[in-house]
């Protein structure tokens, strides 16, 4: 069978190889894909992104199915293309992706059906906007509404930064038409976890759990980036957590969803911070909601998945997600990114990417921001690649990962030296 994979990431070359171990798999389509997937055995990279041109593509092709890997083709429809199309394809509707794409229907969202999550008011008028802020004090977090790459969250420690944000938003057009509404949210404290899970519109099979890494700089220093590096699976989300997490935040999501009348279909992946009471009681509150799978949680994710992805696909498309199981290696995967010299504010690409770790049962590179120019592998994005390892402790898996990363080399490569450091306490 042929399979076409959305999107040009870590996340989706991690995705399309998984999908590509699969025997009865003879192409995983990547559309537009990197020099990564370009060179994995079973991928084939196609140049196009427009929505209505890949669905002529999957028609052409005989492709089974469509994974989509980012939120920007999500958000403009693409689900409600192919399935008007009649074509097969896993992802939210266009409707169901407003639990990323706009934060204000999110918190409104959690609040009309009792998802736990922090406290908030919405606004467009700065004056308003100020005054609250006053009122609450900080720390505070003001977020722009719409889809900003990642960028769009400012935690402001003290009040000065949550008027320059409110600022930089609503005045200065910060984030253009994203961030003509703000919300403004209570600052959570506690551990951060990703928790993703597949839904069907009804039934949830959850993924292995994982952490993140946002800040670009070790010990958590430094300006928040899509993700720096990222472990599977997350201490933190012991039995019991991960039972609260269900039962007080996913199956309410997915039931208030086909309640309102726009079942959610795809990967749901709900941010956590986890914190304990007064009495010592674990306290989950959602930070946010993605409509997709987490980039860079998805490589070491994919990396330990040892059941047919495209079984679980295909059993999430048919609605028949209860009637399957993921089993996961019990090795920890770890996965370190290895960004561009400038990443986050000013990516520079264009540099050579001249060694690369060979891939094996224990190492895997995934490919992020790359190309290939005139025979070389360039850098063409801000995130360059993710080296995962796998051990049977963190440090191991982390031992692995940072073996493979020395052997990286372009100039001006920024990483993190302290992946997974959580999970090792
Ligand atoms: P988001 O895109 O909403 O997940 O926000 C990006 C990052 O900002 C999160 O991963 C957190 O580190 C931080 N953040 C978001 N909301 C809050 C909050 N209410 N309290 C504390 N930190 C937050
Ligand atoms: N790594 C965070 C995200 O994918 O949103």
């Amino acid at each position: 069978m042929k399979i076409l994979v959305v999107g040009s990431g870590g996340r989706e070359h991690a995705i399309a190889w998984r999908l590509a171990q699969d025997d009865r798999v003879e192409t995983v389509y990547v559309a537009p894909g990197n020099a990564g997937t370009a060179l994995t055995k079973k991928l084939i990279n196609v140049p196009e992104s427009d929505i209505a041109r890949l669905a002529e593509f999957v028609k052409t092709n005989d492709v089974r199915f469509t994974v989509v890997g980012p939120e920007a083709p999500l958000a403009a429809g693409i689900v409600d293309y192919f399935r008007a199309n009649g074509l097969k394809i896993f992802g939210p509707t266009k409707a169901a992706a407003q639990l990323e794409s706009s934060k204000d229907f999110a918190k409104a969202f959690m609040k009309r059906h009792g998802v736990p999550t922090a406290d908030y008011e919405t606004f467009t008028d700065a004056d308003a906007a100020h005054a609250y802020v006053e009122k609450k004090g900080a720390p505070i977090v003001i977020k722009a509404d719409g889809l900003a790459a990642g960028k769009g969250v400012i935690v402001a420690m003290d009040l000065a930064q949550a008027h320059e944000a409110i600022d930089s938003m609503l005045e200065g057009n910060a984030f253009g038409a994203a961030g003509a509404r703000v919300v403004i949210e209570d600052f959570l404290k506690g551990e951060e976890a990703s928790f993703i899970v597949m839904v069907d519109g009804q039934h949830i099979l959850p993924m292995a759990s994982s952490q993140d890494h946002k800040r670009l700089l070790d010990h958590d220093m430094g300006p928040n980036t899509g993700g720096m590096g990222a472990y599977s699976p997350a201490p933190i989300v012991t039995p019991q957590i991960h039972e609260q997490v269900m039962r007080e935040i996913i199956r309410p999501t997915v039931d208030g969803m086909a309640a309102d009348g726009i079942p959610f279909t795809g990967f749901l992946y709900a941010g956590l911070m986890i914190d304990r009471d007064s009495e010592g009681n674990s306290v989950v509150k959602t930070l946010e909601f993605n409509c997709r799978m987490g980039d860079p949680e998805t490589q070491p994710i994919m990396s330990r998945l040892t059941s047919s992805f495209v079984d679980l696909i295909e059993a999430a498309i048919d609605g028949r997600l209860d009637t399957v199981e993921a089993q996961w290696d019990n090795r920890v995967a770890l996965g370190v990114v290895c960004a561009a010299k400038g990443y986050p504010e000013k990516p520079e690409k264009g540099a050579q990417i001249t060694m690369l770790p060979a891939d094996g049962d224990s190492l895997h590179v995934f490919h992020a921001g790359t190309k290939k120019q005139e025979g070389l592998t360039v850098v063409s994005g801000g995130r360059v690649l993710c080296v995962v390892g796998l051990g049977l402790t963190v440090k191991e898996a982390a031992r692995v990962a940072y073996d493979g990363v020395k052997k990286v080399h372009f100039d001006g490569m920024q990483y993190r030296s302290d992946i997974g450091y959580r999970a090792m306490k």
